[in-house]
């Protein structure tokens, strides 16, 4: 089993990482928090079929009383109404506060799951069990939770830390080529922000069967690195804004095409290879470092450039959640491996895309 703990002061709690951990789900919980009762367990309907029964005998196995409820798939179940269907179906459960919310599935529901959490009855634990490999290396750690609303992505939400995240890498089997492939996006970001060891690992590795051979390590790595960033950060204030390499411009690309023609990963992926083009052309970033970052991206089949107009740019930098004033922080590398802000006017930025 690997481990690792997210030691962030008063709510810490560890990463369980290992192949079958979703038959274990009732004893994990039971020894970490032995005074629950009910459980919400909150899926989707491409999980449900696949995971929740497993997920189910386990807990009831550990004498946890389980409700199941089951959104639909996708991004557009991310709303106020399902967050106010959770709310009622934990209040007709009648849960109270020592009772907990499991997540199972991916970013989508991890996140309305863990909002449902931290808000009903202002607040009661919650557990992670991603089941994507964007879920499993960057939306399950941290504690940011959220809706998205009419005027844009994850508008409403809170800072809820979980208990526990329990990873199974054989749940990433079931994933779609194309699923996979956007969170590889997150996978290589991590490479590119905080390891050149483990970009070359991934160069090394190059396809979807040698990374599953390795996934152990994969996902042991980017949820460390996703750790000791969000320790030194908790509240998104200095540092975790390295993690949004690639996400300036990868936020308009999914909004110029209204997020339909690209999924996130994909937009990511052409992010950061403009954030290294740009860093280039700024001289911050080596030279050759957009050729390598392109080259893996391409790898995985993510792409590398995509098209967007002068006024998608400005309308997406314009309401950038990291935009201050005029000015914008733009993420760059100086090499492979190591990151920082670099503080632009916005106008700038937009010669420069
Ligand atoms: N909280 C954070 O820090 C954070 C970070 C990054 C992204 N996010 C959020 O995460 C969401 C995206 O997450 P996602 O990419 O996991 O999307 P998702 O939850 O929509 O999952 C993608 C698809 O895969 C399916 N699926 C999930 N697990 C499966 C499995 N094991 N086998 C087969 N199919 C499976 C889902 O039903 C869905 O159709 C976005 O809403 C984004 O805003 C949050
Ligand atoms: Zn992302």
């Amino acid at each position: 089993m690997r481990q690792i703990n997210v030691s962030i002061p008063g709510r810490a709690y560890d990463i369980f990482i290992q192949p079958g951990l979703l038959n274990d789900t009732g004893a994990q919980m039971r020894a970490l928090l032995p005074h629950i009762a009910k459980v919400l367990l909150v899926t989707d309907s491409n999980v449900a079929p696949l995971y929740a029964q497993r997920v189910e005998k386990s807990l009831t196995d550990q004498c946890f009383a389980v409700k199941t409820a089951v959104i639909a798939a996708g991004e557009r179940s991310k709303n106020a109404g399902e967050l106010l269907r959770l709310w009622n179906e934990a209040a007709a459960f009648g849960m109270n506060r020592t009772d907990a919310v499991v997540a199972l599935g991916g970013g989508v529901v991890g996140d309305l799951a863990g909002f449902a959490a931290a808000t009903f009855l202002r607040g009661v634990p919650y557990i992670q069990i991603p089941t994507t490999l964007l879920a499993q290396v960057d939306s399950s750690v941290g504690g940011k939770v959220a809706i998205d609303l009419p005027a844009g992505k994850n508008l409403a939400g809170a800072f809820w830390q979980p208990k526990l995240v329990l990873i199974d890498p054989d749940t990433l089997k079931t994933l779609p080529d194309d699923v996979f492939s956007d969170g590889m996006a997150e996978v290589i970001k991590y490479g590119c922000i905080r390891s050149e060891g483990f970009f070359r690992f991934l160069e090394a590795c190059g396809d979807r069967k040698s990374i599953m051979e390795h996934i152990g390590h994969v996902l042991h790595t980017c949820c460390a690195i996703k750790a000791e960033i969000v320790e030194e950060d908790e509240w998104d204030t200095g540092m975790r804004m390295l993690l949004n390499f690639g996400h300036t411009l990868g936020h308009a690309y999914e909004a110029a095409y209204h997020y339909t023609t690209y999924t996130h990963g994909q937009a990511v992926a052409a992010g950061m290879v403009d954030a290294c083009r740009i860093g280039e052309r700024l001289g911050k970033t080596a030279e050759g470092t957009t050729e390598q970052v392109s080259q893996l991206c391409a790898a995985f089949g993510l792409p590398t450039h995509i098209d967007c107009s002068k006024e998608d740019y400005a309308s997406a930098i314009g309401v950038d959640k990291k935009g201050t004033g005029d000015s914008i922080r733009l993420i760059v590398l100086s090499e492979i491996g190591a990151s920082q802000a670099v503080q632009m006017e916005k106008s700038a930025l937009l010669e420069l895309v």
